[in-house]
């Protein structure tokens, strides 16, 4: 099993190209079920999910051919309605496939994904907007069965709880439903907004991307389109970080600051020093940071994809800083992690308050989900002596060739296979 083997204290210095997002990426892929025609998209990352999707989009049906930085996908036929658990248990974004094989097919059989390290994770809201799009839904030996010979019919829903791939799956399905849908408290990311701008381009009537409340109108068919999907926010945050934690200068290009806000604020307020020209952003480390709090909220709050990393860059800040998960009940993985590097970090319930400033030693460590594995990395930069990471493949499911990227920019970072 991949390992990294990580020697801290040396300087970044250098530019770093950001990749296009693994969060966009999934449900684009996804969407190019709802078409019979060919779907060209861009700046689509080569990290493991990706490619299991695209292997799950094969299983269904559809050509799919990598090229230029991207795919060539083409759903002309689809000869299997749905998500085996082979392919589902290894990545619970599959259930993005549910809401285009109803609404292009009139039927999707989809394993239930399990849960993950870092909390249930269930697709509950998914199934009941499918229902109230007229999907008759049913559970069996762990699979789902939506079906609806008749079709979709355009409806109300208001979301009980604020979900991202939910947003994503919903919007999808009532782009092919007849008549007008309308939902409410639906997720703000960009991500969404993304889908929502691709979906328009395959001629999908949709009003209100990015904002809580969407109305779409459905159409009888989607055509092709060529889509370059937007630069990953949570990439470029976590190298924001280990330029404050490590870096004379990095350069970061290729960025969407607009996507960042909540994070920008927050690390001006540490006093870490970021500035921005355009689609770059350049960020020096070496000045002494604050501890600052942070509780994690859906956009344009702060992401909780960027919690583990934060509380990397506050061990070294000077004094205590809460952090507070508000979206998954088991996002604190990575603390027991930094505690064998010499972090302080205390617990209380859904709070971790870590006292900063203490200096943190290199140790071997284990990752345990995608954002933990990252967390593991910067704190190792930050680190005395060397670090090695055990179970890597976390870290490949959602980071293009993060280690070839710090090694460019001077880090000692080496993979171990
Ligand atoms: C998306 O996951 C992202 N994944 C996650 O990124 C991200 O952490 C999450 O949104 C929150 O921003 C992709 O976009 C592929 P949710 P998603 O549905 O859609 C509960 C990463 O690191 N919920 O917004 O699965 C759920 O349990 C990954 O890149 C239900 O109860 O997250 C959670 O507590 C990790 N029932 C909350 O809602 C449902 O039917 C938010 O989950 C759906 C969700």
């Amino acid at each position: 099993m991949d390992q990294l083997r990580i020697i801290g204290g040396r300087r970044l210095k250098g530019s770093i190209e950001i990749s296009g997002a693994k969060n966009a990426a999934l449900p684009a892929l996804a969407a190019t079920l709802l078409t019979a025609d060919e779907v060209r998209l861009g700046r689509i990352p080569s990290v493991r999910d990706i490619r299991t999707m695209a292997g799950l989009l094969e299983s269904i049906g559809a050509s799919v051919v990598r090229e230029n930085g991207g795919y060539r996908i083409q759903a002309a036929a689809i000869s299997e309605s749905g998500a085996p658990y082979e392919r589902v248990k290894t990545m619970r974004a599959s259930s993005l496939v549910l809401g285009p094989l109803v609404a292009r097919t009139g039927r999707a059989r989809v394993s239930l994904p399990g849960g993950c390290a870092i909390g249930a994770r269930p697709i509950d809201i998914h199934l009941l907007g499918l229902q109230t799009l007229g999907a008759e839904v049913r559970q069996e030996a762990g699979y789902i069965e939506a079906v609806a010979t008749e079709g979709l019919r355009g409806a109300r829903f208001t979301f009980p709880k604020i979900t991202v791939t939910g947003t994503e799956d919903l919007m999808m399905a009532a782009a092919l439903a007849k008549g007008e849908t309308m939902l409410d408290n639906a997720a703000r990311e960009p991500e969404v907004a993304d889908l929502a701008e691709m979906l328009t381009k395959m001629g999908a009537r949709i009003e209100g991307a990015g904002t809580s409340t969407l109305r779409i109108e459905g159409v009888e068919r989607l055509h092709g389109c060529e889509h370059a999907i937007i630069p990953d926010r949570i990439e470029t945050g976590t190298y924001l970080i280990a330029g404050a934690l490590a870096a004379d200068e990095l350069e970061l290009r290729g960025v969407e600051t607009d996507h960042l806000g909540a994070l920008l604020d927050k690390l001006a307020q540490a006093g870490v020093d970021v500035a921005s020209e355009g689609d770059r952003l350049i960020v020096r480390g070496g000045r002494p940071l604050m501890a600052v709090d942070v509780t994690t909220e859906e956009h344009p709050g702060f992401p909780t994809d960027m919690q583990a990393q934060w509380m990397a860059l506050m061990l070294t800040a000077q004094g205590s800083a809460h952090v507070t998960e508000t979206i998954f009940e088991n996002r604190f993985m990575h603390v027991a992690e930094l505690g064998r590097m010499g972090a302080k970090i205390e617990l209380n319930g859904n709070q971790a308050t870590i006292r900063g400033g203490r200096p943190l030693t290199g140790a071997r460590v284990m990752a345990s989900d995608l954002r933990a594995s990252a967390c593991l990395v910067l704190a190792a930069l930050a680190a005395e002596g060397e670090t090695v990471i055990e179970r890597v493949y976390h870290l490949d499911r959602g980071y293009e060739n993060l280690d070839g990227k710090l090694a460019a920019v001077g880090a000692s970072i080496e993979r171990i296979v």
